[in-house]
């Protein structure tokens, strides 16, 4: 178990992050966000791009999980649902990582079935060459190979989260 030398440094994060916050500020202007972070894996990323975001917002909260270590298990588990009502509302959803597409896929779908005003999502990043689901990305951080990556966040069997940068965990075979 090896952690290597930062994929994605502090310093590039923290950029990216404030360009991403504008440019959402940017795209929501004259309306108020429902600003979601799903957790666990956006516990970092979310508190740092909310707070340069410059639009009025709501703050909520979704606990889901699909993967059990490095390998997904298939199911996808809301531990925890919103405690907003989004009917009406413009939600931004804010994820750590986008693999297969297939966690968020189940979480957009149901919360389009109660009808807020706009659903968009906000990834970290973005694995795109393994995508299985059908699935737009409104803001994308990094865009990244197919590398199990660990830290800002994201872990590996629940360890490696607090890393405040970004490394390559091990790569796929
Ligand atoms: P998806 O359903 O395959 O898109 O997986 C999404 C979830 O899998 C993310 O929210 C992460 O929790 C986890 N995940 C996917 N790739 C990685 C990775 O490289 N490192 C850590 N977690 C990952």
């Amino acid at each position: 178990m090896v952690i290597g030398k930062p994929f994605l440094t502090v310093e590039q994060i923290q950029k990216r992050v404030k360009e991403l916050a504008l440019k959402i500020s940017e795209d929501y202007e004259g309306k108020e966000v429902l600003s979601v972070g799903i957790l666990k894996g956006a516990f970092m990323f979310f508190p740092d791009i909310v707070r340069h975001i410059q639009v009025p917002m709501n703050i909520d909260f979704l606990i889901a999980s699909s993967y059990v270590k490095a390998q997904t298990s298939g199911a996808i588990k809301v531990h925890a649902d919103l405690r907003e009502d989004i009917k009406g509302k413009h939600v931004l959803l804010f994820e750590d990582i986008v693999d297969t597409g297939l966690t968020l896929k189940y979480i957009k779908d149901m919360l389009a079935a109660r009808n807020p005003a706009s659903l968009k999502i906000c990834t970290f990043l973005d694995k795109k060459s393994s995508r299985k689901a059908d699935l737009d990305l409104d803001y994308i951080g990094f865009s990244i190979p197919d590398h199990f990556v660990v830290g800002y966040g994201l872990d590996f069997d629940n360890k490696f989260r607090n890393l405040p940068y970004i490394s390559i965990f091990k790569e796929r075979t």
